[in-house]
């Protein structure tokens, strides 16, 4: 199963990708994810794109088109992949054409998650993750059953991303809006379009995708 996770910062690609990992079985290749480890290792990319990211720009596609190139020729993506914040240029959805076609992969399913703008700026504010094991929290959407304490490994300190802070969250949103979103009539055409309301529980949405991928 190889599936492309469309949507706005805050959509919730993070959380239900980690939820359809386990689900079949395949592996989450987060784009932001990728880019903030080599933001905290000071690798040459992790230079490029921490100004860029920080600012709520959009990287460069000849970096992500050439992290995901190599990381999907990794023995764990054999079983599949769920795409989380990549493609987000036409550019970038043009080169994964490419890329698939010349790996003989074939993509399965785009999905879009769909929220107002509205709800966005919340949900990134009030994010933040355990600094010890990366699970996710919200301020009030998603807390510890214990105030302050991880309900996965019990640690106490948290952490919060640089550019989830309202000014960022605007930037990253327009450029979603003038960037991204026009892969939707490109996917749309290509017949392989779904789309979800991220609006929903989160329960619900993890619900909505499994039924239309299949697996009830
Ligand atoms: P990236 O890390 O991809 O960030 P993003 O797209 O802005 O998306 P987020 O990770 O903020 O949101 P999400 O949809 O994963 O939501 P989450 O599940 O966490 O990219 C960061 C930066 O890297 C970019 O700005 C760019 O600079 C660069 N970059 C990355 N990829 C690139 C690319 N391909 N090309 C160029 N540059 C690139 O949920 C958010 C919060 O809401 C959580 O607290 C969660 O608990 C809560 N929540 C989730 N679902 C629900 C729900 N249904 N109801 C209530 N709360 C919910
Ligand atoms: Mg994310």
């Amino acid at each position: 199963m190889r599936l492309i996770l469309l949507g706005p910062p805050g959509a919730g690609k993070g959380t239900q990708a980690q939820r359809l990992m386990d689900a079949y079985n395949i592996v989450q290749l987060s784009t932001g994810d990728m880019l903030r480890a080599a933001v905290a290792a000071g690798t040459e990319v992790g230079l490029r794109a921490r100004a860029v990211m920080e600012a709520g720009d959009l990287v460069s596609d000849d970096i992500v088109v050439g992290i995901i190139s190599d990381r999907v020729d990794e023995p764990d993506c054999k079983n599949g992949f769920i795409l989380d914040g990549f493609p987000r240029t036409l550019a970038q959805a043009e080169a994964l054409e490419l890329m698939l076609t010349e790996k003989k992969l074939r993509l399965d399913a785009v999905i879009e998650m769909q929220v107002d703008d509205g709800l966005l700026i919340d949900r990134v504010t009030g994010r933040y993750t355990c600094a010890n094991c990366g699970a996710g929290y919200h301020d009030k959407n998603l807390k510890p059953k214990v105030d302050g304490v991880c309900d996965n490994c019990g640690r106490t300190e948290f952490s919060r991303r640089a550019d989830d802070n309202a000014e960022t969250v605007a930037s990253r949103l327009q450029a979603y809006h003038e960037q991204t979103a026009p892969l939707l009539p490109f996917y749309r055409a290509k017949g392989n379009l779904q789309t979800v309301d991220g609006m929903a529980d989160i329960d619900d949405v993890t619900k909505a995708m499994r039924t239309l991928l299949g697996v009830g």
